[in-house]
């Protein structure tokens, strides 16, 4: 416990994010295919390399989520991806679930995949370094019919599984809990969802006798849909995240970091900054941070290109990105 504590305190150091770098390689394809990369084994490890190897990184991000195939994957050096993490202080972890089915009965709402082989899959992947890892449930919201109750009570229970089987291979669970930004909601709306999606976790994780001081929670933010008419400003959504979340999300959990979930760049940094200045003004009792995918790496995968020549300015790019996040929380 103490340990698995430990680790979940590294995850969200004060000052620090986490950097969601597990895109699977079917999800890799659209954006590989938009810059006129092609998509194989080869250019994903060269661009994991590329955020890997970025000099500094490790001042603005304390751990890093890897995809299974990225996890036994070597840089140009030989030198396993694994290996230049931890040396860097940056610790590894790996997304263990294989990905959504239709849950039956629902109108196309997912449950997650990868119960059966998780024990498994656990205590390889703690002897090959793995620090904590990731299981991604989604939620969509579609006026009064998703999501469903169904929906929410099971993949609560299978994160619920999920946590408990993590924690016995002294592997800090993720928790994550994204209500998906597509859809023309309201913000009211999504706190809504979020406060029942959340609980109903966070009570299946005390059902599962989880240790809540060795999780961090990855929420969404409270927002307006992608489509919504109109977009509260960031100090709404600062304030209903918060009220969110504080409903919700036990104190015992060191920390929450939140996914960017389809938000540019900029709106990421800015939602993150007005949380900081929200929370400095209430009283909340978790470590805040960021733990962004598309966010981080938005502009970088621009500038890259697949081509050599662009490394270093795409780097620039993802370390500016980085630091922005990280330094959000000075944010007057
Ligand atoms: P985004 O920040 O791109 O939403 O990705 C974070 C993540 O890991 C979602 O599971």
């Amino acid at each position: 416990m103490d340990e698995l504590k430990k680790i979940a305190d590294y995850m969200v150091t004060p000052g620090k994010g986490i950097l969601a770098s597990d895109e699977p390689p079917e999800l890799l394809e659209s954006k590989f295919q938009q810059l006129g990369v092609a998509n194989n084994e080869e250019t994903r490890r060269t661009y994991r390399e590329l955020l890997y190897g970025t000099h500094g990184l490790e001042q603005y991000v304390a751990a890093a989520i890897l995809h299974r195939e990225t996890f036994e994957q070597k840089d140009s050096t030989g030198k396993r991806f694994v290996d230049v993490l931890l040396e860097k202080g940056i610790l590894p972890g790996i997304t263990v679930d294989q990905g959504f089915d239709i849950l039956p009965g629902t109108t196309q709402e997912t449950i997650t995949l990868g119960l059966d082989s998780l024990s498994t899959q656990c205590a390889s992947y703690q002897r090959k370094g793995a620090k904590f890892t990731k299981w991604r449930p989604a939620f969509r919201i579609v006026d009064d019919i998703s999501p469903s109750a169904i929906a929410i009570s099971t993949n609560a229970e299978l994160v619920g599984c999920y946590a408990a089987i993590c924690q016995q291979y002294g592997l800090v669970p993720i928790i994550e809990s994204d209500v998906l930004l597509e859809g023309s909601y309201t913000i009211e709306t999504c706190a809504k969802v979020s406060k029942m999606v959340l609980e109903e976790i966070y009570s299946s994780l005390k059902r599962h006798q989880v240790y809540l001081q060795g999780v961090v929670a990855k929420p969404n933010m409270v927002l307006a849909g992608l489509s919504a008419k109109s977009k509260p400003d960031p100090s709404t959504v600062a304030k209903y995240t918060l009220d969110t979340l504080l409903d919700s999300v036990p104190a015992s959990v060191p920390g929450i970091a939140f996914l960017s979930g389809g938000q540019t760049e900029q709106e990421a940094t800015t939602h993150l900054e007005a949380i900081h200045r929200q929370a400095k003004m209430t009283k909340q009792p978790w470590q805040l941070t960021f733990c962004y995918g598309r966010a981080l790496q938005a502009t970088c995968l621009q500038t890259w290109k697949g081509k050599a020549e662009n490394v270093e300015k795409a780097r620039e790019q993802f370390l500016y990105r980085c630091k922005v996040n990280a330094l959000a929380y000075k944010a007057a």
